[in-house]
């Protein structure tokens, strides 16, 4: 079972594969016709379960494979990990004409990335993700970064990948809590996109069903990939449309922030702020109480946290989201839906406003 999309983005358009059991390495020929000395960069929790099978296929299509292990973990998405793959493409005697290919989740696609872009000042990538969350969001679009102390993904490019290869398979060995983040950011592409696909989920969104149905996945893995790639096609470098992306972040940093990186899920950060922004947009008249209520059941269906973590204020809230990189010539912009299948960004939404809105829910939740 493999389907093919493609990101169109002129002579940086790309392949997005899908399937599982991926043959990486016949497919990374397409993508590396050269063939090239490859650095895997990975993390020790995945390297034990996929490193051998992909070096393996990689190295049977004719690619010299190298490889390098970084610590798991948000908190390890540092400059030290990135020297780190610095010090091992160096060692390794590569140069110009290596690639790299991220084997694991955003987290390392995102650094793996992020050296791709600078080793030698651009080398080319593969991604090849490993969670729900990076087959669906990460590893499509070419966003890529490290962390700084004083913000997240601070520091980055955007830079594309020449293939993307979402092999099903490791969701297998994916913990539910992770699956259930990923489900955050693919509730996400029928909110503001399609609200066919929103339906669609509705229907079949039961996580036990979903990690058995192979076949649904898939289908539900494309129908994001294609979103994103037609998104990103219109607007690679979040000048305008590529900013509904953000639908649920910049609440979800904020709580992000305050309970400490890595305390919530990415993906649960943004399934709690999705139901945030479309509580504002509900109080905008943007959303009607049964959209907002639909949005709602489905994140809580998906095992996806719901409710405001203990002590958060709406104080606390804005004094964060006023860090967040989305913020423009002073004004926070918010990503809000416009009823299930539409969204676009706001920027006339004030402080008082936004913490208004907040304090309520803060109240009714409790
Ligand atoms: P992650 O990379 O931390 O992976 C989650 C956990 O699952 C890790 O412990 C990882 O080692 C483990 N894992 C990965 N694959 C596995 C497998 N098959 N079996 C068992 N365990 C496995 O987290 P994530 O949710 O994939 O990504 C989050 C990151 O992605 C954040 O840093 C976020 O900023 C970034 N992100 C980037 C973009 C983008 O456009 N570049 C978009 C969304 C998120
Ligand atoms: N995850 C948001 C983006 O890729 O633009």
């Amino acid at each position: 079972m493999l389907e093919t999309l493609q990101v169109d983005l002129k002579d940086r358009s790309y392949p997005i594969y899908i399937g599982l059991n991926l043959a990486y390495g016949e497919l990374l020929q397409k993508a590396l016709p050269q063939k090239r000395e490859l650095m895997i960069v990975t993390n020790d929790t995945v390297a034990p379960l996929y490193l051998d099978k992909t070096r393996a296929s990689l190295s049977a299509a004719g690619f010299q494979v190298h490889h390098v292990i970084l610590k798991d973990g948000e908190s390890y998405k540092t400059v030290d990990s990135y020297m780190q793959i610095m010090t091992a493409l160096i060692e390794a005697g590569l140069s110009r004409d290596c690639a790299l290919a991220a084997l694991g989740g955003g987290v390392v696609g995102d650094m793996a990335g992020f050296a791709a872009a600078t080793f030698m000042r651009g080398v080319p990538y593969v991604q090849l993700p490993t969670t729900l969350l990076a087959m669906v969001d990460s590893s499509v679009g070419g966003k890529t970064a490290i962390n700084h102390p004083l913000g997240k993904n601070m520091v980055g490019a955007f830079y594309q990948p020449k293939a993307v290869a979402a092999d099903l398979q490791a969701l297998d060995t994916l913990p539910r809590r992770e699956i259930a983040a990923g489900m955050g950011e693919v509730i996400k592409y029928g909110i503001i996109y399609d609200a066919e696909f929103f339906a669609y989920l509705e229907q079949h969104a039961d996580l036990s069903a979903l990690i058995a149905d192979k076949a649904h996945l898939i289908a539900m893995v494309k129908r994001c990939c294609a979103i994103k790639a037609e998104v990103v096609a219109q607007d690679e470098r979040e000048g305008g449309i590529r900013a509904i992306l953000n639908l649920g972040h910049t609440f979800g940093h904020a709580v992000e922030a305050y309970l400490g990186f890595g305390t919530w899920l990415h993906g649960e950060a943004v399934g709690l702020g999705m139901i945030l922004a479309s509580y504002l947009a509900m109080h905008r008249g943007l959303v009607s109480r049964e959209q907002y209520q639909r949005i709602c059941a489905l994140i809580a269906r998906c095992e996806l946290p719901v409710k405001i973590p203990d002590g958060m204020t709406a104080d606390d809230f804005l004094r964060l989201m006023r860090h967040d990189k989305k913020v423009k010539n002073g004004a926070i912009r918010y990503v809000l839906p416009q009823g299930i299948g539409r969204s676009a960004v706001y920027s006339d939404i004030s402080d008082a406003e936004a913490a208004a809105v907040l304090t309520q829910f803060i109240k009714e939740q409790a």
